[in-house]
């Protein structure tokens, strides 16, 4: 099995023509999944595509996404959980929890991010945030908060134990994120992960590529 490459644009890029450009520039390969912002979808051509979040259901939610939505366009992966969605929006387990429940009803395959502040226990950050999971869930994504976006990437040794404690816990694929690049990628497969999720390379096409 090829390892799982999933990229998290995030909110980038700024505009339309420089989505299209990126998009542009990525092979379509079955282990390759995008998560570009929603109003972005319609330019991914035929690459696999995930939401970075979704709600729990259709109706009067301004704003809001719903997995139905998702299903109907083909978008078959969605990221729930994610540390921004967490610290900047306040997500809760028990919305998170919800929003999985709702997913796995629309058999989208959920990417299900967990990881620990700095200082933080990771053991009990994993017993809290895993209480989410539901048997179903397409993977975990274990991201330590500390090495998002901090080019400070967790030891492929350190991420190892969290992959061993996560596994103990659930059983589905495990990927590891942050600070994730073309140079450090291999490291977390060595170890055991099944993929990686990818954030602020995979907006560099040639960082990128060197993944794929
Ligand atoms: P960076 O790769 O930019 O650290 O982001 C990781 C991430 O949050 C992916 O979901």
């Amino acid at each position: 099995m090829k390892p799982l490459i999933i990229a998290n644009w995030k909110s980038n890029p700024d505009s339309f023509s420089k989505a299209k450009e990126l998009f542009s520039q990525i092979p379509k390969k079955e282990n390759v999944i995008i998560c570009p912002p929603n109003i972005y979808f319609s330019l991914g051509g035929n690459v696999n595509l995930g939401s970075q979040n979704c709600f729990f259901q259709s109706g009067a939610f301004t704003g809001e996404i719903s997995p139905e939505m998702l299903k109907s366009l083909k978008i078959n992966y969605v990221i729930l959980g994610h540390s921004e969605r967490r610290n900047y929006f306040e997500e809760t387990n028990e919305l998170i929890s919800k929003k999985v429940k709702a997913c796995l009803k629309e058999n989208l395959k959920i990417i299900l991010c967990v990881g620990e502040k700095k200082g933080e226990s990771l053991s009990s950050v994993l017993k809290k945030q895993l209480s989410s999971f539901q048997k179903g869930v397409f993977a975990v994504a274990y991201e330590p908060v500390w090495a998002i976006g901090t080019g400070q990437a967790c030891k492929s040794e350190e991420a190892e134990k969290a992959l061993k404690l996560i596994k103990k816990k659930v059983n589905c694929k495990v990927l590891y994120g942050g600070s994730v690049n073309g140079s450090n990628f291999k490291d977390y497969l060595k170890v055991g992960f099944d993929g990686v999720l990818v954030g602020g390379a995979s907006l560099k096409i040639k960082e990128f590529k060197k993944m794929l």
